[in-house]
């Protein structure tokens, strides 16, 4: 069997209600990630991308977080009717969609404006 072409790794964890830093199964990853493994069984690209379930991915604050490999592209704030998007633009056409991707500046780093420590950098939030 050949080698999955992308891993995309849904985070489903979970936290008691109140943590300061959230957790993304409260906002309906379970629910994104089974949208996610339909709609990649529906276009017959089981072979090809493998939907993955991850533990914390540490980007709490911008949940529910996604990562898409070999690429590296990180998504955040991903809700259920984006899932269309992603599949479509990015697990087929190859295109991360542009308007879910996390900025640079928010990908591990305690000075993430999300976390509270980088509103004097400068950083346009997403969503
Ligand atoms: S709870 Fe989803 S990234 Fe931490």
């Amino acid at each position: 069997m050949p080698a999955f072409e992308r891993h995309v790794f849904v985070c489903t964890n979970t936290r008691e209600p109140g943590h300061p830093r959230g957790c993304c199964s409260a906002k309906q990853s379970g629910l994104i990630r089974e949208q996610l493994k339909a709609e990649i069984e529906r276009r017959g690209l089981k072979r090809k991308v493998r939907i993955n379930q991850a533990g914390c991915l540490d980007q709490c604050e911008h949940g529910v977080t996604i990562v898409v490999y070999p690429e590296g592209v990180w998504y955040g704030f991903v809700k259920p009717e984006d899932v269309p998007d992603i599949v479509e633009q990015h697990l087929v056409g190859g295109r991360p969609v542009e308007r879910l991707r996390l900025p640079d500046g928010c990908v591990n780093t305690e000075r993430c404006p999300h976390r509270g420590g980088g509103v004097t950098l400068g950083i346009n939030l997403p969503r």
